[in-house]
């Protein structure tokens, strides 16, 4: 008997399932009803008393082997699906997934929020489709006024007495909440925005704006000086001296424009520059307090300043970009090259 059982037991060690159809008839032959394990039991009846625990323990042995062989081989053949086999070619190489990128105009409208962001701004949006009270009246543009000829406009055709265009800056937005929120004020309002423009490399239709507007009590120019130096340093490096002109906007009193030292030639003059050593990056201002009376804020009490630029030409400093029209026109070539931090 005991020969018997070492013998299966061998067997079982050395089996090997090459098929399922091999594995069912192995579990049939040992592990099934009217298999050889079970004959075991029968016999072991017969075994004398004294040999019980032996031939017990050894039975057992088998069994449990003969038990995980099965269990093995059918893990092993269950992911051995014929039909499966065929598809599944572990061996081969993956395909490369294509990631995309932010667009240079998204990066740098992010970074822009993020800078400012730090100083305690908060984000305003407002719609595109704009009155003529929000894009034009409220910001000290008197109709006929040859100021809004600064900016050629879109007009959209309207049944209603006010005049309705597209947006030619965010500042309407900065009116909106000007209207909506008790001072003090500290927003963006970032967005796209429309002129009248013929397309070049230079000019385009439509373009991006972030401009930013402080409302509170006591502010003077020096917090926007200081304000828009952090943004300068921060945006182009450390390095980075500001100068600022003085300009026209009805909207501010006094108005500037803002350029920054030219970081392609550290303001030694380039073509970039135009020999200058400074780029034009901005117009801001302090709020004429006709603006702020016509938004409801008590221009007595309150005081505050703005600024406004567009993000494509930051864009097109920071990454050397000569034509306006690229950001446009969705050249995979073009939009591949930036990656961001954002
Ligand atoms: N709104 C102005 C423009 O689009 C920019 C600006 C904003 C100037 C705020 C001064 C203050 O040209």
């Amino acid at each position: 008997m005991k020969e018997k059982i070492k013998k299966l037991l061998s067997e079982v060690e050395n089996f090997k399932a090459g098929s399922k159809e091999e594995l069912e008839d192995f579990r049939i032959e040992m592990l099934g009803s009217k298999g050889k394990i079970k004959d075991l039991f029968s016999d072991f009846r017969t075994v004398p008393n004294e040999n019980k625990k032996e031939v017990g323990q050894l039975i057992n042995t088998l069994k449990v082997k003969a038990q995980d062989k099965f269990d093995a081989f059918k893990e092993s053949l269950a992911g051995n699906d014929t039909s499966v086999k065929d598809d599944l070619d572990l061996s081969r190489t993956g395909t490369p997934v294509k990631l995309g990128s932010r667009h240079p105009i998204s990066i740098v409208r992010t970074e822009i929020i993020d800078i400012f962001s730090r100083i305690g701004f908060t984000v305003s949006e407002g719609p595109e489709i704009e009155d003529d009270w929000h894009n034009f009246s409220a910001l000290n543009f008197p109709l006929e006024h040859p100021a809004r000829d600064m900016q050629d406009t879109f007009f959209v055709e309207s049944d209603g007495e006010e005049e309705i265009a597209l947006r030619t800056h965010t500042s309407s937005v900065q009116v909106r909440m000007m209207e909506n929120t008790k001072p003090p004020i500290r927003t963006l309002s970032p967005g796209r925005v429309y002129r009248n423009e013929a397309i070049s490399a230079r000019a385009h239709c439509f373009f991006h704006q972030v401009e930013g507007l402080y409302i509170a009590e006591n502010v003077s120019f020096a917090d926007l000086k200081q304000t828009l130096m952090y943004f300068a340093k921060e945006m182009f490096g450390e390095e980075t001296k500001i100068r600022l002109r003085p300009s026209y906007f009805p909207f501010t009193e006094p108005s500037a424009e803002m350029d920054v030292s030219c970081s392609v030639c550290n303001s030694k003059g380039c073509n970039v520059c135009k020999y200058t050593g400074y780029l034009e990056i901005m117009g801001c201002g302090m709020v004429d307090p006709n603006v702020l009376e016509n938004c409801g804020i008590d221009s007595k009490k309150y005081s505050g300043f703005a600024f406004g630029m567009g993000v494509e030409r930051i864009a097109m400093l920071k990454y050397k970009v000569n034509d306006l029209r690229l950001y446009s026109e969705g050249d995979v070539r073009f939009l591949e090259q930036f990656k961001s931090a954002f």
